[in-house]
């Protein structure tokens, strides 16, 4: 499959890893386990494809108050899959960018998260940006704040904000907008990822469980997405 011209930003919501483990009677961290091993082969094959922008919705805010020791494996393995991934962010020259309020992780995840984006910061592959503890509404909260403080110090005016002003405060404005958001795991919804910029997205969601997504169903949903007449609300 080659990668359809329009698609500059692929966002995927990765979800299915809890009922997938249930399905094969593990508990349910063998499912995240498998979840990341489905990561590393869906990031090498955007990065073969060459896709510019690919996002991963790795662990929403609301994930973040799951019982306790969900959140401690889960952490624990997001220090590993980093360790683990270095080498494929250098091989592949992917450039890591992470979005979301990592205050609430661990000091060896933050310090592991900061080294690989400053790391790879000048790598001219694939963009891969990770969602860790992200909500939608509260870039839009923290947008909005910048917005009031630039405008109490005089350096904003009400008159001069529009969308694309107002965009370019949010954690996300450095990439272009998704253009295709998949979900996989059989739930139809946004789970408050990318609220702002997913307006004008393409939706594709499978009954797939994450940890069964392969290159086949990134196939079937490039090949869907090749026949989707955008519009934009235009004729
Ligand atoms: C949703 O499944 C998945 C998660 C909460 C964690 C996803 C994390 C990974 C796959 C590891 C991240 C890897 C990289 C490369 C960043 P769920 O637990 O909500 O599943 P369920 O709906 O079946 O319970």
């Amino acid at each position: 499959m080659s990668l359809p011209q329009r698609l500059k930003h692929l966002a995927i919501i990765m979800d299915g890893n809890g009922r997938w483990a249930e399905r094969h009677q593990r508990r349910r961290i063998f499912g995240h386990v498998r979840g990341a091993r489905t990561a590393r082969s869906i990031i090498q094959y955007c990065s073969q494809l060459k896709l510019p922008v690919l996002s991963l919705f790795a662990l929403s805010a609301e994930n973040i108050l799951r019982p306790k020791n969900e959140v401690k494996a889960l952490t624990n393995l997001l220090e590993k899959v980093f360790v683990q991934h270095s080498h494929l962010l250098i091989q592949e020259q992917i450039k890591l960018n992470i979005l979301g309020d990592l205050t609430v992780f661990s000091s060896k995840l933050k310090n592991l998260c900061k080294k690989l984006c400053e790391k790879t910061q000048n790598h001219q592959g694939l963009n891969l940006i990770v969602a860790l503890n992200y909500s939608g509404r509260q870039e839009i909260v923290q947008a909005f704040k910048k917005v009031v403080k630039k405008i109490e110090k005089g350096s904003l005016q009400t008159k001069n904000i529009n969308e694309k002003t107002l965009s370019s405060f949010f954690c996300s404005s450095f990439s272009p907008p998704p253009d295709l958001i998949i979900r996989s795991g059989g739930q139809m919804r946004l789970s408050n990822f990318y609220l702002w910029s997913s307006a004008y997205s393409e939706l594709y969601f499978t009954e797939t469980l994450w940890p069964d997504f392969n290159k086949k169903s990134m196939d079937q949903a490039l090949q869907q997405f090749t026949h989707r007449q955008r519009r934009f609300g235009r004729l």
